[in-house]
């Protein structure tokens, strides 16, 4: 027979192992659920890097060779943009860059541009904006085409008086009704490519995976 301290201690022990269990069981389904998000993010921004750069032209793991760079007035805020290295056989094949168009009709538009080292430009997407639905939002590759005149552009084709839209006698086109949204975005495609002009050199040789601020600029 069982005395009565013996039962409550068998009583705090029968306590504790459920309360232990328990909390195995919330880290470990928070760690499982925390993996699926984790997974679930790298295969969408996979998706969106190969939006601007063909998958067949690299070989490495994109979204594991990412750096952070900034550069307020080439890229469009003071915050570090996410940069990553497209190599093949271990060579650099394009810079996939992020930044920002900051002269939108309601707000910054985000950009990734592709491009390769020769300095053309592989693609561009939109990848967030405020524009108006039904105007500005032309810019998005689920609404319209616009966002491919990009393609296979670089600084020196159109030349740089050529980068503005139609009706600013540049070589791009406009957009009915929306002049402020085009002049943004091909501003911001721009400037990005200049920025690459600039920093190609510290970009490709910086090492793999390095989250310094490769590029960083004195008058940032
Ligand atoms: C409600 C509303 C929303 C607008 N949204 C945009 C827009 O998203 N992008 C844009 O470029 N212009 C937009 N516009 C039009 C601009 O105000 C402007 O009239 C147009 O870009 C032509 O500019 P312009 O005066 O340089 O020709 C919008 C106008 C209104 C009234």
């Amino acid at each position: 027979m069982a005395t009565s301290k013996q039962r409550t201690l068998r009583a705090i022990a029968s306590v504790t192992a459920i309360a232990v269990s328990a909390a195995v069981l919330v880290t470990g389904s928070y760690e499982i659920s925390y993996e699926r998000i984790e997974e679930n993010h790298q295969a969408r921004l996979l998706r969106t890097l190969h939006q601007v750069l063909d998958p067949a032209s690299h070989d490495n793991e994109l979204t594991q060779n990412r750096r952070a760079v900034r550069d307020l007035k080439l890229l469009g805020s003071s915050e570090p943009m996410d940069v990553f290295i497209a190599t093949r056989e271990g060579r650099p094949i394009a810079a996939l860059i992020s930044s920002v168009a900051p002269r939108g009709y309601s707000g910054p538009i985000h950009l990734l541009t592709g491009i390769a080292v020769d300095g053309t430009v592989t693609g561009v997407r939109v990848t967030s904006h405020s524009e108006t639905p039904g105007l500005g939002d032309v810019i998005e590759i689920e609404k319209s085409g616009w966002i491919l005149s990009f393609d296979g552009t670089s600084l020196l084709s159109p030349p740089l008086d050529g980068w503005a839209a139609g009706q600013d006698g540049g070589q791009f086109d406009a957009i009915t009704g929306a002049t402020v949204t085009p002049r943004a975005v091909i501003d911001g495609v721009k400037n990005t490519l200049l920025y690459f002009q600039r920093h190609k050199d510290t970009l490709f040789t910086e090492p793999s995976g390095s989250s310094s601020l490769a590029g960083e600029t004195a008058d940032d």
